[in-house]
């Protein structure tokens, strides 16, 4: 079937703050698990789900993104002269040919709608997704990829979610609605950030969205939610109005990497996986 979401939004223009002071001068989506940053951990996701375009939606202190996924003359002369093919191919697979990198900026920090209304020119009349790379998500079948699926199915947005503990709430999105479908929920509602007494339902919206272009409209319409932001479950919540949207509680493991312990949790799940380190890294944890 033709795969009509070829674009993926990527807002990383937030400061980071939990982690300073490793995010002073460098950006939160930068940090590495094992030996690879966030951000490229969630643009792999987005290609292995036939995404093709990847537009960040950055801020101040956020060049060394762009470089990230720009051609590095220098260090693959270097690599060429000296023949190590390997790391080579390491460095060129970061951004294939066939996929196009776009960077906008986000003037100030108002909030996720914003940040994703920013895109909205490259986006066009387009559906497309929206990653959150600090939440780093590992599946057998990449995330993405099943979410997309979905997409293609039904024909709607799909918010990717997991079952979260009633007592953290107040750090989701958290949605209503019925299950439709294995692992398919029709939303009827979504609050940002409930408390536990008044979440609708104890599945919390991952950083995973697959929207449709109507929800700039609703974007452009919002008046600043929690924490005085704009926020885009409120606009996602106006949308359901006009169009179905679904949830879909996606087969896989979530890593909050926006948190210290939960960097700590992916990079030793990750490093117990990577051939290089695995065998020492659990003889380590064995014997300490
Ligand atoms: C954002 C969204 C929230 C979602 C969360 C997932 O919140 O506003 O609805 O559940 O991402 O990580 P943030 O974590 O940026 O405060």
């Amino acid at each position: 079937m033709e795969n009509r979401v070829t674009k993926a939004v990527f807002p990383v223009a937030g400061l980071g703050t939990r982690f300073l002071p490793a995010t002073k001068a460098s950006p939160k989506e930068m940090l590495p698990v094992v030996d690879k940053p966030l951000i490229q951990y969630a643009v792999e996701e987005a290609m292995a789900a036939g995404i093709t375009e990847m537009i960040f939606v950055t801020g101040r202190s956020k060049r060394a993104i762009e470089d990230h996924f720009d051609k590095a003359y220098e260090l693959e002369a270097e690599l060429e002269a000296k023949n190590k093919k390997a790391l080579l191919d390491v460095v060129r697979s970061i951004k294939p040919s066939h996929v196009e990198c776009f960077y906008v900026r986000q003037p100030e920090a108002l909030g996720l709608g914003h940040a994703v209304l920013c895109a909205a020119k490259l986006v066009g009349a387009e559906p497309f997704a929206v990653m959150l790379a600090d939440d780093l998500l590992d599946g057998n079948t990449p995330i993405m990829k099943q979410m997309v699926d979905v997409y293609n199915h039904y024909n709607c947005s799909v918010l990717g979610v997991e079952e979260i503990a009633p007592e953290q709430s107040r750090s989701y999105g958290v949605v209503e609605g019925r299950e439709w479908d294995e692992r398919v929920i029709k939303m009827s509602g979504i609050v940002e950030k409930p408390a536990p007494e008044d979440a609708p339902s104890n599945l919390g919206v991952v950083g995973r969205y697959i929207l449709t272009p109507r929800i700039f409209d609703h974007i452009r319409d919002l008046k600043p939610g929690a924490g005085g932001e704009f926020q885009l479950t409120d606009a996602i919540q106006s949308m359901l109005d006009q169009e179905q949207v679904l949830a879909y509680r996606y087969e896989g493991v979530r890593y909050d990497c926006g948190s210290k312990l939960g960097l700590l949790k992916a990079t030793v799940e990750f490093a117990l996986k990577h051939p290089e380190v695995r065998d020492q890294f659990s003889a380590y944890l064995a014997q300490r």
